[in-house]
């Protein structure tokens, strides 16, 4: 007998998705699998953020079905959202900590709001231990706007896995940062998956980021899925436009790509 093939994790299933005439999500097929980290590529605009909203049930579909964790967020109830919600942690594009608040206090909000049984010195501890894992300990009492881009968004992934998630969502984990600082983010991405044993998406237009962390890549294309695979099928790709984009090149099927600079 044939053994039942894996659930995925998150499922989406031929997600549309317009605002208002503009079509963004036109049919997008997605799976993700526990323990593998999947990267979203695609050009800006494209519908990326979009498409990771609507696992956080940020965003709900015009139709097709998104799951996750066996649940659709669009039609849980609120509460019932909220725990699901707390299963999963989603790094911001922007790292929207709180300004007002020291990192530590940042990292030790969810733990404040949802592990109430927690004693004070168990809620340092979990706090210590995520600094810890994005190196950050020394930091800890600093405020955010006391550090630099790549220390906020180190503090804000140790906010994002206080809870031990068994998703992680990461948005452009690396944009805006220099190359060694990416470099650093990328192994944080790959270490925290490994340690959590989480599955993990990554939207990035960052090739060699995308590289580095992925176990299979996804290019979204005028609202589809138009190619996935290992990083090495990718990059072995036929695909002009899959071509054109991970090579960086001006010229190609890409509409704009020439214009755009
Ligand atoms: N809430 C919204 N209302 C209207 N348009 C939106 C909304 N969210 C995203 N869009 C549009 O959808 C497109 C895709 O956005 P986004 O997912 O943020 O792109 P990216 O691939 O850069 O993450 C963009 O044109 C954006 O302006
Ligand atoms: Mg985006």
């Amino acid at each position: 007998m044939k053994s039942a093939a894996p659930e995925p994790i998150v499922d989406l299933q031929n997600v549309e998705k317009s605002f208002g005439p503009q079509r963004v999500l036109c049919g997008v097929d997605l799976k993700v699998y526990a323990g593998e980290t999947v990267a979203i590529i695609g050009r800006s605009g494209t519908g990326k953020s979009v498409t990771i909203k609507h696992m956080v049930g940020l965003e709900r579909p015009d139709s097709g079905r998104v799951l996750v964790l066996g649940a659709e967020p669009a039609k849980l109830s609120r509460r019932d959202l909220a725990a699901l919600r707390l299963r999963m942690g989603y790094l911001f594009q922007s790292s929207a900590l709180l300004n007002w608040m020291t990192i530590e206090q940042n990292v030790e909000l969810p733990l404040l709001e949802h592990r109430r049984s927690m004693s004070p010195g168990e809620r340092k501890e979990r706090v210590l231990e995520k600094l810890r894992v994005v190196e950050m300990e020394e930091a800890r009492h600093k405020f955010p706007e006391e550090v630099s881009g790549g220390m906020k968004k180190r503090a804000a992934l140790a906010r994002a896995i206080v809870l031990d998630p068994e998703i992680i969502l990461y948005d452009e984990p690396t944009t805006g940062l220099d190359p060694v600082i990416s470099r650093t983010i990328d192994e944080l991405v790959l270490s925290t998956g490994r340690r959590l044993g989480s599955a993990q998406v990554v939207v990035t237009h960052d090739m060699a980021s995308a590289y580095r962390v992925a176990d299979r890549i996804s290019m979204l294309y005028e609202g589809k899925i138009i190619a996935e695979g290992t990083p090495g099928e990718i990059q072995r790709c036929e695909n002009p436009v899959v071509q054109q984009f991970i090579t960086g090149d001006l010229h190609g099927p890409i509409l704009g790509a020439a214009r755009a600079i």
